[in-house]
């Protein structure tokens, strides 16, 4: 899959205004101040005030801008050039202490310069990146010694079903790319937009070591029965904010976390 970049960023720009416009990203409550972060990764990234952060696969900013809202000066990459300039739009009309790059994770380290004191990513974002070792490594570039990890992301199990939930459908191990094409967005099911995508499921054994070949010893590891966002199908909301797949209940993983700490 050579070309996976070109298609994946097509999607992502193609994402963009809808997931602008939906209720799922609310950018009204988000212009008027509410932070895009949930208690999940606020409780790990503890207090953020004076920290430098780094914020891979930002989208089009949101969390970017919470980050630097709670006190940190905070850089956001991300590969789609329409969601970094409607990330920049963003925090320059909240005079919010946040800059964008545009390029491939893989590119950032020819793209930025300096460390970090944390480094941070969440929900949907391995999934596109088919090497986890390069992925930890522009990681461990970009934390300074005893720098901070903090990663949620959705778990390898939820992605070895079908869309529908009906039946195992890929492998838990990382494998062959997964290629699909869909009409809608996880932000908005009736967009009118059809796209297609490249992805990799990655086993949680896949992605610690790649961290731990680094240097970026781990610190915490969590799973949980639940996800915070409402973006599968068949979801019933069992408690406010909390998602399960109805039919499921809490008999699966959906979302798991890691906190890393970068060796001396
Ligand atoms: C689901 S979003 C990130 C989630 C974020 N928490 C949000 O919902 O706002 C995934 C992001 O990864 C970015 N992305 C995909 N492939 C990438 C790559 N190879 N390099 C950098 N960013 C990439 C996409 O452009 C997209 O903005």
């Amino acid at each position: 899959m050579e070309n996976y970049k070109e298609i994946n960023k097509e999607q992502w720009n193609q994402r963009v205004d809808p997931h602008t416009a939906s209720e799922f990203y609310d950018m009204t409550g988000f212009l008027a101040g509410k932070s895009s972060l949930q208690e999940t990764e606020l409780r790990l990234l503890g207090d953020l005030s004076g920290k430098r952060i780094l914020h891979l696969q930002c989208h089009f900013g949101q969390d970017t801008i919470s980050l630097a809202r709670m006190g940190a000066s905070a850089v956001g990459a991300d590969l789609s050039d329409k969601a970094i300039d409607k990330a920049r739009e963003l925090a320059k009309t909240l005079g919010a202490d946040a800059s964008f790059v545009c390029c491939d994770l893989y590119d950032l380290p020819q793209k930025l310069e300096g460390q970090f004191d944390l480094v941070f990513t969440s929900y949907g974002t391995i999934g596109w990146l088919p090497d986890l070792d390069k992925w930890a490594s522009v990681i461990s570039h970009f934390l300074k010694p005893g720098g901070k990890f903090v990663f949620v992301e959705f778990h390898p199990v939820v992605w070895m079903f079908d869309d529908d939930f009906q039946k195992v459908g890929y492998r838990y191990f990382k494998s062959d790319p997964i290629v699909e094409t869909a009409s809608g967005t996880y932000a908005d099911k009736d967009a009118a937009i059809e796209t297609t995508s490249v992805s990799w499921n990655h086993g949680m054994s896949e992605v610690i070591s790649s961290l731990l070949k680094q240097g970026i010893q781990l610190q915490d590891l969590q799973e949980y029965d639940f996800s915070n966002y409402n973006c599968f199908a068949h979801t019933e909301e069992f408690a406010p904010g909390k998602f399960r797949i109805k039919h499921l209940g809490n008999f699966i993983p959906m979302m798991y976390s890691i906190v890393g700490i970068k060796s001396l």
